[in-house]
């Protein structure tokens, strides 16, 4: 519900010039809400209103933590230069607080129409890894491409998640036709955020792919009902110290600018 405090609201329109939804009019002399039932709760109006007149489904515009600075341009490139996959973990679990807070950050990456229909499951526990694992390996025997990885994973070593002592699924009830993207974004948010916190993270793609295909491997991840785990990231402790940047293919880009239809 989209309420505008009259006695603060300076009616510059902001609110209304920022609302995908075209819920907030400018009227002659006030602001005005409309087709409410279209709003996608994204906020938008609250974040920019210059005097804090605008409030969301109860919350008190004072009540929300202001803007911050952003990292600098250098922060962020060296942060997404310098993330690597993490596929040697020390023996140490994850602290459940330190992944709630991290996981609490990115609940604030985008989603399609702001639906923020992202949970998340937690595999904790190189018992219950190993599990999934097991399954996964399965459906994986007949495929001779993969004949190394099963072969590694029958002699006891860890191919699928890479000795990581929790994995991390971003799930999605799979309805929305952009839902994996919604679950890639966050586990790639995720997976940008970890380095900073000390932990270090790599996709998990045969879990994923294997998830995707096959109920028994999403039993033994104990999915919930409806949901489905469309990206996932094994997490931990990295046993290694990474000293330079790999190379990356040039960039490729092609510009399409036209001045006339
Ligand atoms: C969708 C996706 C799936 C991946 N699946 C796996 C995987 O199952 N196992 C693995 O060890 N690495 C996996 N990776 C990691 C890639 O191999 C890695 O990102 C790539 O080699 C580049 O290395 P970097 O992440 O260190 O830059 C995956 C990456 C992506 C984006």
């Amino acid at each position: 519900m989209i309420r505008i405090e009259s006695t603060r609201c300076i009616r510059c329109g902001l609110c209304a010039r920022v609302c995908v939804a075209h819920c907030l009019h400018m009227t002659e002399n006030a602001v005005t809400v409309r087709h409410e039932d279209y709003c996608l709760h994204c906020g938008q109006c609250v974040a920019v209103c210059p005097n804090g007149a605008v409030s969301l489904d109860g919350t008190a515009p004072d009540a929300l933590p202001p803007m911050q600075e952003f990292p600098s341009m250098e922060s962020m490139a060296a942060l997404i230069r310098g993330r690597r996959s993490v596929r040697a973990f020390k023996d140490m679990d994850v602290p459940r607080d330190t992944l709630l807070q991290a996981l609490d950050v990115v609940r604030h990456a985008p989603t399609g129409k702001n639906l923020e229909n992202v949970s998340w499951l937690v595999l904790e526990g190189r018992p219950a890894l190993r599990r999934v694992a097991d399954a996964v390996v399965d459906l994986f025997r007949k495929e001779k491409s993969l004949a190394r990885l099963v072969e590694a994973h029958d002699k006891g070593e860890d191919p699928i998640f890479r000795g990581a002592p929790c994995a991390v699924f971003a799930c999605a009830e799979g309805t929305y036709d952009l839902d994996i993207v919604n679950c890639s974004i966050a586990a790639a948010t995720l997976d940008l955020l970890l380095p900073t916190m000390g932990l270090g993270a790599c996709w998990a793609g045969y879990v994923m792919r294997a998830a995707a295909l096959d109920e028994n491997v999403r039993n033994v991840m104990d999915m919930d009902g409806n949901l489905r785990p469309m990206a996932g990231l094994m997490v931990g402790f990295p046993a290694l110290h990474y000293r330079r940047v790999p190379e990356r293919r040039p960039l490729r880009v092609r510009f399409v600018h036209k001045e006339e239809a």
